[in-house]
């Protein structure tokens, strides 16, 4: 069938079109229907259903003839260590974490916090959770005790998971004071830790409340998987909004199930068996999505890679990886491969690896910018497909759908949407535009199964951010355009989140960090074009009058403010101090136009602006900088 078929067959029927993917799960109880919309418009899928999560990524495998193949490579060029865990050791594992988890009271419905490295364990800890219920807040390593805090006042976790340590090139990070620190800050407290010790920096143990990892799960009961509901949580994963609040996108079970498993042979164009490998980390989306479930549940093998496409050793690291375990499907972000195309521009280290496996490349996670897809496709001589998504989704909107048919590759654009969705390019008053205009981009609800049905703790704000400008639609937060084939284009964000090196990141978070150094009376924070990383922040202080220290101290106090609040992973290291920052008649900063000023873009002078010469004060920072060119 071709991909207009399938993707009209989903508009004819779309409930059931969900049923009948529903039946690559196996289910302690089917759902009696796909959708519930009594309360539209939030909806949930199989909601009827029983099911688990743990059971469908590891238990069926074993029972089904896979239980000697691997489900997990573990390849860590930045330790020197490899290692495999079949799909029956990995039931071993995950049962006897569970066990224990269990053992110390936790049930169904309670949440855990895991903040771990690139290393199985944080697999096992993920799926150990799912075993038996538990909802799971993976946590991004690159972030600083603040924002850990931060997700643990609002996830209120029973129990956090921890690694030691992560190892980044050139430093060990030692994640244990940033744990200690975030449980000092948090109103919250978890009942109790898991340490991971590893070896590059085993942590202290606080007596009582800490356990270490091996020492907790000794002689623990394996645990059965537990059934839990269709619509009950999986997970939550916090991301980047306007505010400095993240988002708990809360993830449901059932739908979650039944949408990844689709995506891995529909889009990713792996059968069971063949291994896949999401070059990411598990604290992200993609990690969540397609390091840890959609290949297991799909009976493939996953590879944790613990290193950077550069600099472990060399630009060579990926094509050795795709060599050793036969990758077919790889998936990176953009940044990835202009990393490894600045360290090797004629793509010569790939002629030291056998990368024939290799059918096919996956791009998402920001723009992917021509240059980089040809680049890409004349080293790997495969074909490189863009597609889009985002962590409130879980697993790619608008995509080639290659499983299905390869279709045409229009460079900058990730194609077409996938069933569950139909694109539309809007203006402010929502009103659809013809194709080639730019304007919001938008899907009418119901979302399909696997998405956010709501924020945790936060459905107020669910309502506000996606569901309240444009009534019948999702609003995804981007701009583009739809070409006369249906293509999309993504252009830009609506909102005040930006993307370093496939990182979603904050403008508003970074501006409450500057907003508390003392000497800043008023601040602004965007995302300036960056060759390596796609963007990278940049803030603009004005002082507190009176204020006469000198400007590069400051500017340096606020780095390593935004450093040490929000984490590495912010990347904040432009700043510079000006008089006065551009706003509205309103009051509102037009950041926007900052930004296009800084990359040298054209721009309209706002209407609405209070004073067109600091547009100027502006430039001239910027150029000062090295920006601004025009
Ligand atoms: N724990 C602690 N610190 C971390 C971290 C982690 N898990 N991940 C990143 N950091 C730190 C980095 O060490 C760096 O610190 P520095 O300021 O001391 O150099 C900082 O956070 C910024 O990281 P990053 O923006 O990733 O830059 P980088 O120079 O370390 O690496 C790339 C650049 C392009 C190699 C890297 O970003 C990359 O591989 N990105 C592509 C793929 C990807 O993972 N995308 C995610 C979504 S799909
Ligand atoms: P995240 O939630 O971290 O996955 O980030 C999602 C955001 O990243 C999207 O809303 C887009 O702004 C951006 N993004 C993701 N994929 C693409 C893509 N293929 N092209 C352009 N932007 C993308």
């Amino acid at each position: 069938m071709s991909y207009q078929d399938i993707y009209a067959g989903w508009q004819q029927d779309p409930e059931g079109f969900w049923m009948e993917a529903a039946k690559a799960i196996d289910w302690v109880k089917p759902p009696s229907r796909a959708l519930d919309d009594s309360k539209a418009p939030l909806y949930t899928w199989f909601a009827d259903a029983e099911v688990n999560t743990c059971w469908n990524a590891v238990d069926r495998h074993v029972a089904g003839g896979r239980a000697d193949q691997v489900a997990i490579y573990y390849d860590s060029p930045i330790t020197g260590t490899k290692d495999q865990i079949t799909y029956a050791d990995l039931k071993d594992r995950v049962a006897l974490l569970a066990g224990a988890l269990a053992a110390r009271g936790l049930k169904a419905g309670d949440r855990v916090i895991i903040y771990m490295p690139m290393v199985p364990e944080a697999l096992v800890a993920m799926l150990a959770c799912a075993r038996i219920g538990l909802v799971h807040s993976v946590v991004f390593g690159g972030f600083a005790s603040n924002e850990l805090a931060v997700r643990i006042d609002d996830a209120t976790p029973r129990a956090i998971i921890a690694g030691s340590c992560g190892i980044e090139p050139g430093r060990v990070v030692p994640y244990k004071p940033l744990l200690d620190g975030a449980i000092a800050m948090a109103k919250h407290k978890p009942d109790f830790c898991v340490v991971l010790q590893r070896s590059q920096h085993p942590a202290d143990l606080i007596e009582g409340r800490d356990f270490d990892w091996n020492d907790f799960q000794s002689g623990a009961t394996p645990a059965d998987c537990v059934a839990v509901k269709g619509s009950d949580p999986a997970y939550i994963l916090y991301t980047s909004g306007t505010t400095g609040a993240p988002k708990g996108v809360v993830r449901d079970t059932a739908g979650h199930l039944v949408a990844l498993h689709w995506t891995m042979k529909n889009v990713y164009n792996v059968d069971p068996g063949e291994v896949f490998w999401a070059a990411s980390d598990v604290g992200w989306v993609v990690g969540h999505s397609y390091i840890c479930y959609g290949p297991l549940i799909h009976g493939n093998s996953t590879i944790v890679f613990e290193g950077k496409p550069v600099g472990t050793p060399d630009a060579g690291t990926f094509w050795r990886v795709i060599q050793d375990y036969k990758v077919r499907s790889l998936f990176t972000a953009p940044t990835a491969f202009r990393a490894i195309k600045r360290d090797d521009p004629k793509a010569e280290l790939i002629g030291d690896y056998d990368i024939s496996s290799l059918r096919i490349l996956y791009l998402a996670g920001e723009r992917a910018d021509p240059d980089t897809i040809i680049w890409a496709q004349n080293a790997l001589k495969v074909p490189v497909i863009d597609h889009w998504w985002q962590t409130e989704l879980g697993y790619p909107a608008v995509a080639n759908p290659v499983g299905i048919e390869l279709l045409p590759v229009k460079l900058g654009s990730p194609a077409v949407p996938m069933p569950g969705y139909a694109m539309k390019v809007v203006d402010d008053e929502g009103r659809e535009l013809p194709p080639g205009e730019l304007g919001a981009i938008v899907t009418p609800l119901p979302l399909p199964p696997g998405t956010l049905p709501t924020l945790w703790n936060a459905e107020d704000r669910f309502r506000k951010s996606y569901l309240s400008k444009f009534p019948g639609y999702y609003e995804t937060g981007d701009a583009g355009m739809i070409d006369e084939d249906g293509y999309l284009y993504i252009m830009a964000r609506t909102d005040d989140v930006i993307n370093v090196a496939g990182h979603r990141l904050s403008t508003g978070a970074m501006e409450e960090v500057l907003a508390g150094h003392a000497d800043v009376a008023e601040c602004a924070v965007i995302g300036v074009a960056d060759d390596l990383k796609g963007q990278l922040p940049m803030g603009f202080l004005c002082l507190n009058k009176g204020c006469n220290r000198p400007h590069d101290e400051i500017v340096k106090e606020c780095i390593r403010l935004v450093r040490d609040r929000i984490g590495p992973v912010a990347a904040f290291k432009l700043a510079t101090v000006v008089d006065r920052l551009p706003k509205t008649r309103s009051g509102k900063i037009l950041r926007a136009t900052m930004a296009k000023i800084a990359d040298g873009q054209d721009y309209k002078m706002p209407a609405t602006i209070d004073d067109p010469a600091i547009l100027d004060e502006i430039r001239v920072a910027l150029q000062a900088m090295g920006y601004a060119k025009s």
